[in-house]
C-alpha cells in the first residue's frame, strides 16, 4: 500500500513513523512534511492550503495512493475530504460539514445545549448584538467572573480569552467583536462559565457508524513551567492520564462522546476521522471544553507509541465506514513527550538557529519528532515555533522523566525553551483511581 499523510509538524512525522512500521504498507509520502520526517518518509513539495486540493488529489491519482490522512484541521474545515471524495480516492478524516464540530465552538456549543451535553454553560452573541453582549457582562454580579470568551472559528489556538474580571470581559469582547483580531473568526463570540478542574484530552476513532476510544492523554498548554505564561501550540503531553479511572471514563463516554456523536447522527451528519474531546474533569464530573476534527498535536506523540495494534487497517476500516475493531491493544507503558520550542515563542519564534546534538539522542530509548525544523548547509535548523519533540516511554512515568529529561539536554540550539515539569504531576500516580 501507499499512504499519504498531509501536514509537516510532529503529529505528521509521529503519524508517518506509526504508519511505515505496518506491515501492509510499502510507501509513505508526506506532504510538505520537514526534514525530520524526510528521513522516514518521501516528502512532497506541495502545501496543503485550499488553493492545492487540486494538486493534492492529482499527485494521489498519479501514485495510486491507497489511503490520505489529514493532520491539520483547516483543510478538513476547508472540505478536503469531500473533495477526494468526489474523485473516488480513500481518505482518513470528516467531511466539511462533520468537521464544523471545530470549525465553529457556536455550531458545537449549539449541539451540547439542545441534546444536553454537559458542557460550560454559554451565551452566544453575534457581531451586531455587541451591545446587548456588553450590556450582558456589565449586568452579571462580581461573583460570576472569571468568564471565557471564545471566538467562533479556527484561530490556531489563540481564540480563547480567559478574564478574571468584568473589566478583562469588556476588553475581550472588543478584542473579538470590534477590534476583529480573529477576523472572520470572531463574528460569533460564546461567553461561558469558567470551569476549575483538570484537562484530558479523548481522542477516538470514528467509522460514521461506530466509534472506538483511544486511551487518554494531557496535553501542556502554556509556555512555562507550572502552567504560567502564555498559550502555546502545546509544550508536551503524557499518555495514559491515571487521575481517570474507569468510573470518570464512563461518564466520559455515557454522557459525552457516545450522546455527540449520536446527536450528529441525528443532525444527518455522519462523522468519520478521529472525534478529539477536550475535556475539563470538575470535581470527578466531565465536561466538554471543546471538540477537534482531528489528531491532537502533541497528544499523537504520546498516545501512538503506546498503541500496540497496527493503526493502517483502522485508519483504512474507519475512511470505508466499517470498523471492525471494537477494542484496541495499548502497551502498559507510560509516555511523556516534552517540546523544544524556539527562541521567543509563543509571541514570535526564530529561524535559522543550527540545532545541534541531535545525532547523540539515544533513539533506542527516544522517538525524535520533528516539527519546526529544516536544513542550512547540511545541518538542521530551527524553522518556527515548535521545533523537535522527544517522546519517551518506560514502565513509568519517572522513568520515562528521568531518561527523557537526560536525553533532551544533547539537543541545542540557540535560545531553546522545553518545560521541564511534564508530566510530574503523576509521577507518583497518587491520584490512580
Ligand atoms: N469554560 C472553560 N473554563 C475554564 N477553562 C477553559 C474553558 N474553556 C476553555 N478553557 C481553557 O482554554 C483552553 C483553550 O480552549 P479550547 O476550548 O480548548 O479552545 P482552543 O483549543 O481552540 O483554543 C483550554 O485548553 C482550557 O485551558
Ligand atoms: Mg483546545
Amino acid at each position: 500500500m501507499k499512504v499519504l499523510v498531509l501536514g509537516s509538524g510532529g503529529r505528521e512525522h509521529c503519524l508517518a513513523w506509526k504508519i511505515s512500521k505496518s506491515d501492509l504498507v510499502k510507501e509513505v509520502f508526506v506532504a510538505p512534511g520537514n526534514p525530520g520526517i524526510a528521513g522516514i518518509a518521501n516528502c512532497i513539495d506541495i502545501e496543503i492550503g485550499k488553493k492545492n486540493f487540486d494538486k493534492l488529489s492529482d499527485f494521489a491519482e498519479k501514485q495510486s495512493i491507497d489511503l490520505t490522512i489529514v493532520g491539520p484541521e483547516a483543510p478538513l474545515v476547508d472540505g478536503i475530504v469531500d473533495h477526494f471524495n468526489q474523485k473516488n480516492l480513500k481518505i482518513f478524516g470528516p467531511e466539511r460539514e462533520a468537521a464544523m464540530i471545530e470549525g465553529s465552538k457556536v455550531f458545537t456549543k449549539d449541539l451540547t445545549q439542545k441534546y444536553d451535553i454537559p458542557s460550560a454553560n454559554g451565551k452566544i452573541f453575534v457581531k451586531g448584538e455587541y451591545d446587548r453582549a456588553k450590556k450582558y457582562l456589565n449586568d452579571l454580579p462580581d461573583s460570576e467572573y472569571p468568564k471565557v470568551l471564545k471566538a467562533d472559528g479556527l484561530a490556531a489556538g489563540k481564540g480563547v480569552l480567559i478574564a478574571k474580571t468584568r473589566s478583562e470581559a469588556i476588553l475581550s469582547l472588543d478584542t473579538i467583536l470590534v477590534e476583529n483580531k480573529f477576523g472572520a473568526a470572531g463574528d460569533k463570540v460564546i461567553i461561558e462559565d469558567f470551569l476549575e478542574g483538570f484537562e484530558a484530552s479523548i481522542l477516538c476513532l470514528c467509522d460514521g457508524e461506530n466509534i472506538l476510544p483511544m486511551d487518554l492523554a494531557q496535553d501542556y498548554k502554556r509556555i512555562y513551567d507550572g502552567d504560567k505564561g502564555k498559550n502555546t501550540g502545546g509544550m508536551g503531553s503524557y499518555s495514559p492520564v491515571p487521575m481517570i479511572g474507569k468510573k470518570i471514563l464512563e461518564k466520559i463516554l455515557e454522557n459525552i462522546i457516545y450522546p455527540t456523536y449520536n446527536a450528529l447522527k441525528r443532525e444527518g451528519i455522519r462523522y468519520k476521522g478521529i472525534l478529539y474531546g477536550g475535556l475539563m474533569i470538575s470535581n470527578g464530573n466531565p465536561y466538554l471544553l471543546e471538540y477537534n476534527c482531528r489528531f491532537g498535536d502533541p497528544e499523537t506523540q504520546a498516545v501512538l507509541p503506546r498503541l500496540e495494534d497496527d493503526i493502517v487497517p483502522l485508519l483504512i476500516d474507519c475512511a470505508n465506514g466499517n470498523l471492525k475493531a471494537s477494542k484496541l491493544n495499548w502497551s502498559k507503558n507510560r509516555s511523556v513527550c516534552v517540546i523544544t520550542a524556539s527562541k521567543g515563542y509563543p509571541e514570535s519564534s526564530s529561524k535559522g538557529d543550527i540545532i545541534s546534538g541531535l545525532d547523540k539522542v539515544d533513539t533506542e530509548k527516544t522517538l525524535l519528532f520533528h516539527a519546526g525544523t529544516k536544513k542550512v548547509d547540511g545541518n538542521f535548523a530551527t524553522n518556527g515555533g515548535r521545533v523537535l519533540g522527544l517522546v519517551t516511554t518506560a514502565t513509568s512515568f519517572k522513568k520515562a522523566r528521568s531518561i527523557l529529561y537526560s536525553e533532551i539536554k544533547k539537543i541545542k540550539f540557540n535560545g531553546i525553551q522545553y518545560r521541564k515539569d511534564i508530566a510530574l504531576r503523576v509521577e507518583e500516580e497518587k491520584w490512580a483511581i
